[in-house]
């Protein structure tokens, strides 16, 4: 049974599996997560690279949670279509404006699955000389097989299931959820 917090009418009627993680647990650990960063970084340019569309939500929420001058830019790369499954082709559709040299950067991911979408986008992102790089993921699914790089800040470890909300889709629904559920 489904706590009467969730909004029926934003699913257009079509039933969730369960909640996963409630909007009071996401926020405490958005919060925690932006501490975790304020301390990473003492000194340095940091430029938080939010990969969309998926990090939308989670990067709104965690740059008000750092405690430190930064800067925002997107990255877009696409892998999945309208299924389930990765398709295991990454594109990337939009590049940021800003130069990385020198700059810390964070890239900020809503899930990491495959590690396909991370790898490609990794090496892309390190021939262009920041000073450093990592990764935050809201989610980690512990599946990649090989991942090129340690996640080194991760919100939540992920259940094996499709998950959506707080601005994961599924076929570009369900984004707007407050919450993190599964799809049954
Ligand atoms: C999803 C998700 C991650 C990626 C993770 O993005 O947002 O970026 O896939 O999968 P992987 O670890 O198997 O590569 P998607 O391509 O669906 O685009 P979106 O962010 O616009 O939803």
């Amino acid at each position: 049974m489904l706590p009467s917090t969730t909004r029926p009418k934003q699913t257009g009627g079509r039933e969730l599996a369960r909640i996963v993680f409630d909007q009071e647990t996401i926020a405490k650990r958005v919060a925690e997560l932006g501490q975790e960063i304020t301390a990473a970084y003492p000194d340095g340019e940091l430029l938080v690279l939010g990969l969309l569309k998926g990090s939308f939500i989670f990067l709104g929420d965690l740059v008000r949670q750092i405690d430190r001058p930064l800067q925002v830019d997107f990255l877009v790369a696409a892998s999945y279509g309208a299924d389930t499954v990765s398709s295991g082709t990454v594109r990337l559709l939009y590049d940021p404006e800003t130069r990385l040299d020198g700059k810390h950067i964070l890239v900020v991911e809503d899930i990491v699955d495959t590690g396909k979408t991370l790898n490609r986008l990794l090496s892309i992102l390190a021939a262009r000389s920041p000073k450093s790089l990592e990764i935050c993921a809201l989610l980690h699914k512990h599946v990649a097989e090989h991942l090129g790089r340690e996640v080194k800040f991760v919100g939540f470890d992920c259940p094996k299931e499709f998950i959506v909300g707080y601005g994961l889709d599924h076929a570009e629904n369900f984004r707007h959820l407050p919450y993190i559920a599964s799809l049954r």
